[in-house]
């Protein structure tokens, strides 16, 4: 196992009726900014029951974030910061205003003038704004964790950023939320949680007994509760694993002591930039062609992945391996999701080689546990996923 520090200071209020409890969290004398996204959150009763909890606090509001959570968007709500001398930010949604409001934490004390630089420059936040969550859609994690992931339409960018200023003080994760929830939607959430643990996982033995195994357990259970979560939305033991799952998929724990893989991620997002593809989707699109091409540096992950979390008992390494990778694309396909680039697609011609030129002008010249991926990696992996 790998040298590690883990901290994680982000506070949980988990279960059925705790959005009330955001009274308690939010300090009394704080002016806060109440950020949302297209209007679910007015029409799921979500809204009401937020601002019944905020009612002795001073609070603006900016909806509108989009997903995929745009710059110029989030430039508009940086002046409503600065106007109204906010203090405290309130992101309720899902990934995308949970990290649009991440920027926000971040561009709210940034002293340079383009805040596009914390992206451009990865430049990381040792202290932001203080914020907190309400989660609406279990999928990205990033209700207790510290990265985000913004994108810009004007140069179809999507960039990473973070730093351990940006964890939020509190998340409420009441599972009730996902009733309304479309299911396209559902399908994304599990889809990115189940890669989020694959990311971490999928790289090569390091003695990482327990990281393994909770790897694998959040995978089984991820497996388990999808065709119900699917099914019935109400089924509130189905939402809590589901909803517990993915934040627990992307908090940091897992991925301690271990190596992480990541490019699934960093192909995922450019297919996002460029197509506007949804960001599960992209992962779902990238994986099996990334884990066929890296086959022979990840084979002993991938046969123990099929033994333990899909019961390959049969064959060589080789071929459990293979069956694995089968399996998974498999659970995509039942989830409704295409793992095609020409499934979502026409014109794709050329997507390889553009994200491979992007890859190589930002310097990304090794990703992967083995930071060995060049960019005609890249690029050779894309094409496979035509
Ligand atoms: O905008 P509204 O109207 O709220 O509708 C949203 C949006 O259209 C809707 N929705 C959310 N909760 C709902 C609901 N609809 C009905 N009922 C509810 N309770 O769902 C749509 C998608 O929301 P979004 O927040 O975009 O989805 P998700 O949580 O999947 O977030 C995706 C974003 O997170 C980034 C992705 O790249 C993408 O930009 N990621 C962030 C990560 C992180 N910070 O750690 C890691 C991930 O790998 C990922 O990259
Ligand atoms: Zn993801």
């Amino acid at each position: 196992m790998n040298n590690f520090e883990y901290k994680n200071p982000t506070k949980i209020i988990f279960g059925k009726d705790t959005i009330e409890k955001l009274t308690n969290e939010i300090p009394k004398n704080a002016k806060v900014l109440l950020l949302y996204g297209g209007g679910s959150i007015k029409k799921n009763g979500i809204y009401e029951q937020v601002k019944t909890a905020l009612k002795t606090v001073e609070v603006i509001e900016f909806g509108g974030i989009p997903a995929n959570p745009e710059y110029a968007v989030l430039m508009e709500a940086l002046n409503v910061i600065k106007n109204e001398n906010i203090t405290y930010l309130l992101a309720v949604g899902g990934g995308s205003v949970i990290d649009g409001t991440k920027f926000l934490s971040a561009a709210a004390v940034y002293d340079g003038d383009t805040p596009w630089d914390i992206l451009k420059n990865s430049i990381r936040t040792q202290k932001g704004m203080p914020f907190g969550t309400v989660l609406t859609l279990p999928a990205t994690g990033s209700e207790m964790n510290s990265g985000a992931v913004i994108t810009r339409k004007e140069t179809k960018e999507k960039l990473s950023m973070g730093g351990p200023g940006l964890f939020p003080e509190f998340s409420i994760l009441d599972p009730k939320v996902i009733t309304s929830i479309p299911e396209r939607q559902l399908a994304n959430g599990l889809t990115d949680a189940f890669t989020h643990v694959l990311e971490q996982y999928m790289t090569y033995p390091v003695g990482g007994l327990l990281q393994d195994r909770f790897a694998e357990s959040i995978l089984q259970t991820l497996i388990e509760i999808a065709p119900k979560v699917m099914e019935d939305p109400t089924d509130h033991e189905a939402a809590s694993n589901f909803m517990w799952s993915c934040t627990m998929a992307l908090n940091g724990l897992i991925q301690q002591g271990v190596p992480g893989d990541w490019a699934v991620h960093m192909m995922g997002h450019e297919l996002t930039a460029l197509f506007g593809i949804d960001h599960a989707r992209t992962l779902a699109i990238v994986m099996p062609s990334h884990y066929i091409y890296n086959f022979e540096a990840k084979k002993e992950k991938l046969a123990q992945y099929g033994e333990r979390v899909w019961n390959i008992t049969e064959g060589t390494q080789d071929e459990k391996a293979k069956a694995a990778i089968a399996k998974t694309e498999a659970f995509f396909h039942q989830l409704g999701i295409d793992t095609k680039l020409s499934e979502y697609i026409k014109d794709y011609e050329g997507t390889a080689q553009e994200i491979s030129k992007r890859f190589t002008n930002r310097g990304w010249t090794g990703i992967g546990e083995h930071k060995s991926l060049t960019p005609k990696d890249a690029e050779n992996i894309v094409k496979m996923a035509y």
